[in-house]
């Protein structure tokens, strides 16, 4: 049982798992009000039984970020609890949608910019009027290292994080003269239900696909790829983030976040290419197949 309530709420959306839920235990052991939010109220049972076991004041109200309803409810609700005063929200719902991007719909793109992009939008709207109102408030915003570095495959989750860098960048600056501030985490891979979650393009999903060589690389340096198992790096960096008096922009944080994210805009274009084509294994054009009009061979 906490013996010091903090004053202070933060509304955290995706919650069921992974980052979200570490970051609603974090604050829900720090004694402030926790908006754990999340899409199927049911999800949420054991996240409000640990709260309630540990006398946080934290409860998960359904919010889906697709949903403009469903937004608004959920925080007018929040503000009505906490009398218009919200001091963080942490936007870290999203998904991770794959595959090539000739075999992408434009539908299945839609929808991974509708969750990771616009619904980054929807619910920070949502909250900015009352947080101009105070002249105080900080958005913390689960960017990426995909939004720094491009991998083939990766093409979709890539298009949203890479507008999520552009749309905080110019968000900060509008917001500046209200006192509110935003930030944006930039984690590198960590082991969260993202990746049992993650989402291929269906036209990929078959042997018969002219990407499947690609993919199989792509699956096999995926599988390589070393992800950190604790979060608490990114828990501390998103408690930095949402508590300092003048957060920073970009927080990179995790396994070669810094080194690669960093570290990319100094590499020149053609290098970057050389490099990920011996990765993937693509470093030569398939040779032309007279018998075959299918465009899509040329990789
Ligand atoms: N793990 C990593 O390596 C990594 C690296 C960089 C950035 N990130 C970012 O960190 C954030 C959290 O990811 P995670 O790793 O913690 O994965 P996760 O465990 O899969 O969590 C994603 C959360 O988002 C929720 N969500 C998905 N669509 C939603 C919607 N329409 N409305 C509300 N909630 C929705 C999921 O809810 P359901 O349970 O209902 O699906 C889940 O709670 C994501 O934005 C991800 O892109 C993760």
């Amino acid at each position: 049982m906490n013996a010091v309530h903090d004053p202070r709420s933060i509304l955290i959306t995706g919650s069921s798992s992974g980052i979200g839920r570490a970051t609603a235990e974090r604050f829900g052991a720090r004694g402030w009000r926790v908006f754990a939010s999340l899409r199927r109220p049911d999800a949420g049972a054991p996240l409000r039984e640990l709260g309630a076991r540990k006398g946080w004041r934290l409860t998960t109200p359904e919010l889906d970020v697709t949903r403009d309803d469903s937004v608004a409810a959920a925080v007018a609700e929040v503000l009505r609890q906490t009398d218009g005063r919200l001091d963080v929200l942490v936007n870290n719902a999203g998904y991770y949608a794959y595959g090539p991007l000739e075999e992408t719909s434009p539908d299945e793109l839609r929808a991974q910019l509708e969750t990771n992009v616009v619904g980054v939008h929807r619910v920070t709207r949502a909250v900015l009027p009352a947080m101009r109102a105070r002249r105080a408030g900080t958005v913390v915003t689960l960017g990426s290292l995909s939004g720094r570095v491009a991998l083939p495959m990766v093409g979709p989750y890539h298009a949203s994080k890479w507008a999520l860098e552009g749309m905080i960048e110019a968000w900060r600056l509008e917001l500046h003269p209200f006192g509110v501030r935003m930030a944006l985490i930039e984690p590198g891979p960590f082991a969260t239900p993202l990746y049992a979650n993650e989402r291929i393009a269906a036209a990929a999903d078959r042997a018969e696909s002219p990407y499947a060589d690609l993919l199989a690389s792509y699956r096999r340096e995926a599988a390589r790829l070393g992800r950190a198992h604790d979060l608490t790096p990114l828990v501390d960096a998103i408690e930095r983030a949402a508590t300092a008096e003048n957060p920073r922009l970009r927080w990179p944080v995790g396994p070669t976040s810094f080194s690669a994210g960093r570290l990319r805009p100094f590499v020149p274009d053609r290098l970057y290419e050389w490099i990920m084509r011996i990765a993937f294994r693509t470093r030569r054009p398939l040779p032309p197949d007279p018998s075959r009009t299918d465009a899509s061979l040329r990789l």
